[in-house]
């Protein structure tokens, strides 16, 4: 069995040796321009259009992150770049769970019990008590309820704030009001204190944190975006900033990443800023998980996680 490896990060050393490790009956090469020769399977982060294209022969491509969108991005650029006998693959948490909980259950903490309003009097050197917000209406809303938002919705049940999700298709979780397609969209949106983006981007969702979609919640609402930068209309964001309709953003994907130094964002105080870093692909996780399922298919068996191209996730 023939694998490429391909990443744009300079670990692909380290990546080959575990796979090697996971795989031993394998042939595993890091794609270098050029490379042309039969492969079985390809296991990739955000590769260039001419390791993919023409590739027939190829069973499936296994994406090293949860989002698919960059190799989507390619396809819609130039169909017929995923060749047709391959299954996209996606990583379904492999670790990367429980890291998204951490991280928004920590935003929606701080502003729960005012922490950023703290850091900014501390900064002040200002002695003062905030009233706390009221948890009965400072209800949590979690756009995309698939591996990871059903996992962060489920982590903010035990806080007692009400939370809520949202969804395409129709989902049942104990102790989430869950919302379904967009004639309900309104509805899930409307009231929401705390907005947690964990869609998949697609042309569907693209700019769909936009200023209309934050016009239906709470006044003084909170963002917090860990899923795409291309889902959020950056200016729609200062401008419900400035107007005090969305009152801070804690934001970990931008539509330029890394993020350029005179980029309006690093001077508003109200944004936390992380670099996209919430829930990073865990290697000993993934070439575990990416292993397994070769495995699986090489007994010709189906697997999870299978992308379907036409949805966009
Ligand atoms: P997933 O399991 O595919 O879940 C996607 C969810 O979004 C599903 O609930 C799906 O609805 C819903 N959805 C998709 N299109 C929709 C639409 N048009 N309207 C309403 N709901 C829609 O994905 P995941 O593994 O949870 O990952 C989600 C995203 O997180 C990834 O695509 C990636 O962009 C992002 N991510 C970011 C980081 C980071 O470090 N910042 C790390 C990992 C992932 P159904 O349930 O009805 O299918
Ligand atoms: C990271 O952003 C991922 O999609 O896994």
């Amino acid at each position: 069995m023939k694998i490429l490896f391909y990443t744009p990060q300079n670990d692909a050393a380290t990546w080959l040796h575990d796979f090697n490790r996971a795989l031993p009956e394998a042939e595993l090469r890091e794609w270098q321009a050029g490379d042309t020769a039969p492969a079985d399977f390809a296991i990739v982060w955000r590769p260039p259009r001419e390791m993919l294209a023409e590739r027939a022969g190829l069973r499936a491509i296994f994406n090293l992150g949860a989002g698919v969108d960059a190799i989507l991005a390619l396809e819609r650029a130039h169909p017929g770049t995923l060749p047709r006998s391959a299954q996209l693959v996606r990583l379904e948490d492999s670790g990367m769970a429980p890291q998204m909980a951490e991280y928004v259950t920590h935003a929606v903490l701080r502003y729960l019990r005012r922490f950023d309003e703290y850091e900014s009097l501390q900064a002040q050197r200002r002695w003062k008590v905030l009233d706390p917000h009221p948890r009965d209406t400072f209800t949590v809303g979690v756009l995309g309820l698939g591996v990871l938002g059903t996992h962060v919705a489920r982590a903010l049940v035990p806080f007692g704030m009400p939370v809520r999700g949202y969804s395409r298709s129709a989902r049942q979780i104990d102790g989430v009001t869950t919302f379904a397609g967009e004639a309900q969209f309104e509805a899930f949106l409307s009231g929401v204190k705390v907005l947690v983006n964990l869609l998949p981007h697609t042309p569907d969702t693209h700019d769909v944190l936009n200023r209309r979609t934050f016009s239906k919640l709470a006044r003084g609402a909170y963002l917090i975006n860990v899923a795409r930068g291309a889902h959020l209309v950056e200016q729609d964001l200062l401008e419900a900033l400035a107007d005090g309709q969305i009152a801070a953003a804690t934001l970990d994907v931008f539509r330029e990443e890394p993020l350029p130094v005179d980029h309006l964002f690093w001077q508003e105080p109200r944004i936390t800023i992380t670099p996209h870093s919430s829930a990073q692909t865990l290697r000993e996780e993934s070439v575990a998980q990416v292993a397994q399922k070769i495995a699986a298919l090489m007994r010709g068996e189906a697997v999870s996680g299978v992308v379907d191209i036409a949805r966009g996730y």
